[in-house]
């Protein structure tokens, strides 16, 4: 997977990145990420890429022609037009059914607006996906592309050891995971599941399933 982030702000992206398990995939070569600075393309030597709305109003407004430059600078060098996910509170709200599909992808560009919005021309020339992460209004869109290429990344091969393999993860099978335990036994008063203790694999296995449906119901019953 080969992630080309277009960006004002591409140390954002790249330092939030470079940590943990994202970042050992990439220095592993399993994903690469390349944080593309939209101002690199401005067409002015102050690397201006906004201008005042048409029709008034406050704010800014990202030009088309800059963003339309970074992303051919991408695109030309693919062997097939990729996938635009544009970062929006407008976009249809990510979920991990949308990280399993994108991670089939060879290349995913992020387009990650900021100030009012983006002119809307380019949006409708290169755009293929409006997504957001949730009802909520962020001040640009690198905090949703950070959080989709660390969903996105955990779905491609090679990513996750096997120890830390999604399959039995929250919503992996549409139910949330079940508790966890760990030394000592006893804490602050509070006991291990006996269970646990047992050695027993089946009756291990049962006894979290029926955890991960009883708090499925509890906390999040729209998923059931
Ligand atoms: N940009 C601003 N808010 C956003 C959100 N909730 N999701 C995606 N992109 C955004």
């Amino acid at each position: 997977m080969r992630y080309h982030i277009l960006t004002l702000f591409p140390e954002m992206v790249s330092q939030g990145l470079h940590e943990s398990i994202i970042g050992r995939a990439v220095d592993r070569g399993v994903i690469s990420l390349e944080a593309v600075n939209i101002r690199d393309y401005a067409d002015n030597e102050y690397g201006k890429v906004d201008d005042y709305p048409y029709g008034g109003g406050a704010g800014m407004v990202m030009q088309a022609e800059p963003i339309y430059r970074a992303y051919r600078a991408v695109s030309d060098r693919l062997e097939k037009p990729p996938r635009v996910l544009h970062m929006t509170p407008q976009g249809k709200v990510f979920t991990q059914q949308m990280a399993q599909e994108f991670a089939k992808e060879e290349d995913l560009i992020f387009l990650c607006g900021h100030y009012e919005g983006i002119d809307e021309r380019v949006l409708e020339e290169i755009v293929t996906d409006n997504v957001s992460i949730g009802d909520y209004v962020l001040t640009g869109g690198e905090l949703p592309a950070m959080v989709m290429v660390d969903a996105i990344s955990r779905m491609v091969p090679g990513v996750l050891s096997n120890r830390e393999s999604a399959m039995f993860d929250s919503f992996q099978d549409g139910l949330l995971e079940y508790p966890q335990y760990s030394r000592p036994r006893q804490w602050r008063g509070r006991e291990v599941p006996e269970i646990l203790l047992s050695g027993h694999h089946a009756n291990v296995e049962k006894w979290r399933r029926e955890q991960s449906l009883l708090r499925t119901k509890e906390r999040r019953p729209d998923l059931l």
